[in-house]
């Protein structure tokens, strides 16, 4: 049994969700719970930190690069939880899924091209299309049914656009907690290839299911498909670890991962720092037990979730995939989503992801984060039912 109870307080630390809230609302606003940015409130499994502890009194701390040892905790990971044969040879670190993401689009576009995303999006897509000088195209998601479903006729007419040239496609999907099914990404990839789109599939979600919810990685749909496209994926997410900078782009095709290095070098190169090999090496081979308690304590606290909406007369969009509820708000009758906004963090003293930050398709939303104690989401939903019923 690990410990998902004990809440560390991350106020005045170097947390920069917990500093967001005196960002943004200023100072005396102490009591305000953070549900917002995807990191957990858990502390990582003891066989990571016990790990870093080593590599502290032990290690030198120059110029690294990826050991065997560390491929080997990668394949066997991605064997064992996906299905997935990798190649060292296919597989580039970097010190994060978006730098790694920024450099794949230098790699297979050309400024004045055009990138797909499929809003609601996740904001530091759109940001990296608008760095990389590329027009950005939405082939946004359609709700039917309480269901985020793509649009494939929308997508073929923004393929065959002949400047797009790479989609952004988010497997699992955050904000939405869509797990992809095979067959939805097999329709997506045809009309890519089709068209001559890359692919640049972002998994860092990926080791969140919930029952009843396969995680298809891109490559496994076959030498065809995996032909086409880049994956990124990092257990940072997984065994909360973003603060360690560590993370894989899996490019099967050797003549893309050719050209994804030479951008690399370009900036310079990617990099990744000693304690994020050391604690994602670990991760992969050691902490397996935390991330399967983890996973049930997410169904706990989305459970929660789901009682709050039922006794609100909100809408959760179920999550198949990820820590991330979408609460769909628009039956509560705010003027606008700066109203909801206000409502959350001044009336119910919690600060959200508010849905606007991933596009206009998100406006009326609140992405609400689960990974964190069973109390404090409590306190948070609380908070947040007792704000509404007084209103
Ligand atoms: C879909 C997605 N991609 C990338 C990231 C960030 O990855 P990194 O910190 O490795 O750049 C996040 C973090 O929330 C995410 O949700």
């Amino acid at each position: 049994m690990y410990d998902f109870e004990t809440l560390v307080d991350r106020r005045g630390t170097t947390s920069s969700k917990w500093h967001m809230i005196e960002t943004d609302m200023g100072p005396g606003n102490e009591d305000v719970i953070a549900l917002s940015v995807a990191d957990m409130e858990f502390k990582p499994a003891p066989e990571i930190v016990e790990a870093l502890v080593h590599a502290a009194q032990h290690d030198i701390f120059g110029y690294d690069y990826a050991t065997d040892q560390y491929f080997d905790a990668l394949v066997g990971w991605m064997r064992r939880r996906h299905a997935l044969d990798i190649k060292p040879e296919w597989v580039t670190l970097s010190d994060g899924v978006m730098p790694a993401v920024n450099t794949a689009l230098r790699a297979v576009t050309r400024p004045g091209d055009s990138v797909i995303v499929q809003s609601p999006s996740y904001p530091p897509f759109v940001a990296a299309a608008r760095n990389n000088g590329l027009t950005l195209l939405d082939n946004t998601l359609k709700l039917e049914d309480g269901r985020y479903v793509m649009d494939y006729e929308d997508l073929e007419a923004k393929a065959s656009d002949p400047r797009c040239t790479a989609i952004m496609l988010c497997n699992p999907h955050n904000p939405v907690g869509r797990v992809w099914s095979a067959d939805e990404l097999r329709r997506l990839a045809d009309i890519c290839i089709e068209h001559g789109v890359t692919i640049l599939s972002d998994e860092i979600h990926a080791d969140f299911e919930h029952p009843g919810h396969k995680v298809t990685m891109f490559s496994t749909l076959g030498e065809r498909y995996a032909m086409h496209c880049m994956e990124f994926t990092a257990p940072t997410k997984t065994f909360n670890l973003a603060g360690l900078l560590c993370s894989n782009v899996i490019i099967p095709n050797p003549e893309l991962k050719r050209a994804f290095d030479v951008a690399a070098e370009n900036i310079a190169g990617l990099t990744v720092s000693h304690f994020g090999l050391v604690a994602c090496q670990a991760a992969y081979n050691h902490a397996e037990p935390w991330l399967d308690e983890l996973i049930g304590v997410l169904q706990g606290n989305l459970a929660l979730l789901r009682d709050f909406a039922h006794a609100t007369g909100t809408t959760l969009i179920e999550p198949e995939g990820t820590y991330l509820g979408w609460l769909d708000c628009r039956s509560l009758g705010f003027a606008d989503a700066d109203a909801l906004c206000s409502f959350m963090r001044d009336k119910a003293r919690v600060y959200l992801d508010e849905g606007q930050m991933f596009g206009t398709a998100g406006a009326g939303f609140e992405r609400v984060n689960l990974a964190c104690p069973k109390h404090l989401l409590e306190r948070a939903l609380g908070r947040m039912g007792d704000a509404l019923a007084a209103r």
